[in-house]
């Protein structure tokens, strides 16, 4: 394989967003210009929910605001409806994803909708974007599997991720959020989503809970993608979805992706580095991994 991947860097929001200790607006923007500085191209900042829903991100303007933002990258940031949409604006954001899921059961607790109100939901803001000008990713939870309803359909997943497409959502990121999927169910899921929505507009996202991810990732390389999320750190989690763990590391991937002769133009030892930096600050140091065991160093290994 070679080639670019890009890598969406979704430490600062969905790794952070299960941390249970609020860590301070100023940490979080120091976090965000370390990962600025480590060639990361796209790095969700933050997300401008329901306060009351997701406490950690309630600093979501603040944050925004004080980031240093580094030309050539992309700092999208998440909205559940037009309220967050305004608030996102406000604060200077000019890319927003929208996120909903294939299962029923985990949208009514993460989003407090169905699946349909949800969309329901996007339409005005994805006009409104559309008019501003503004790039809007959409997410598919569950893809793999729900917390609450078990198996999910791949029909299901085919259906909302075609439907956010043709609403406008530029690109569609498939969230396996409580990290069941296998390499084979991943790339048949990939393959049946990718024969509705073109492959170039597809991402993955894949939760690490039972050592799945790279797996997972490598088998949808195979397939043809080319986006990939993760966190630093392998940090993250979704307070609304039961057993939900971290996201894939965003060092492994780039280990991995390198050693397989592709390009993410991400200097490794800087991003080990951050992830270092954001164990510490999570009062979880020894290794660069917040979550797991981790990649040591690039200088150390060569020592
Ligand atoms: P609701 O309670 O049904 O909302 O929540 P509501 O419209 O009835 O409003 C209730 C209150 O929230 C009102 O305030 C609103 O003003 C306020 P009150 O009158 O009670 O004082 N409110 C807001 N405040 C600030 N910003 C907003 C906003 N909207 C309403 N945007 C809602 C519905 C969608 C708001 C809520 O359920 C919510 O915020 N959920 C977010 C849950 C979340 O963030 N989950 C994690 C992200 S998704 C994820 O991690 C998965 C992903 O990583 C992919 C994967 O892994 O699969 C993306
Ligand atoms: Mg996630």
């Amino acid at each position: 394989m070679s080639g670019l991947v890009r890598i969406v860097e979704v430490g600062p929001r969905d790794g952070l967003q299960n941390e249970k200790t609020i860590i301070a607006a100023a940490d979080k923007i120091a976090l965000i210009d370390r990962l600025s500085a480590t060639g990361l191209s796209c790095i969700e900042a933050t997300s401008f929910v329901s306060p009351k829903w997701v406490p950690q991100l309630a600093d979501a303007a603040e944050v925004f605001a004080g980031i240093t933002r580094r030309a050539g990258v992309r700092y999208p940031v998440l909205v559940p409806n037009e309220q967050g949409y305004a608030r996102a604006r406000a604060a200077g954001a000019d890319e927003v994803a929208v996120f909903t899921a294939a299962s029923e059961a985990f949208n009514r607790r993460n989003i407090n909708a169905g699946i349909d109100e949800s969309l329901a939901r996007f339409a005005p803001v994805l006009a409104q974007a559309r008019a501003d000008g503004v790039a809007v990713r959409g997410y598919v939870s569950t893809v793999l599997g729900c917390p609450y309803q078990g198996e999910v359909p791949v029909a299901d997943v085919v259906r909302v991720a075609a439907r956010l497409h043709a609403m406008g959502c530029a690109e569609i990121s498939l969230g396996d959020t409580i990290g069941v999927g296998t390499p084979a169910k991943a790339r048949a899921m990939l393959r049946a989503v990718a024969a509705e929505v073109p492959m170039a507009a597809l991402a993955v996202h894949f939760h690490d809970t039972r050592g799945q991810a790279l797996a997972n990732i490598l088998a949808c390389l195979e397939e043809g993608v080319r986006v990939v999320d993760s966190a630093v750190g392998g940090t993250g989690g979704c307070p609304y979805a039961r057993g939900a763990s971290g996201n894939v590391a965003s060092e492994d991937v780039v280990y991995m992706l390198e050693g397989l002769g592709m390009d993410t133009g991400v200097d490794l030892e800087a991003l080990v580095q951050a992830g270092r930096w954001l164990a510490t600050l999570l009062g979880r140091a020894n290794g660069s991994k917040v979550g797991l065991a981790g990649v040591r160093s690039t200088t150390e290994e060569t020592q």
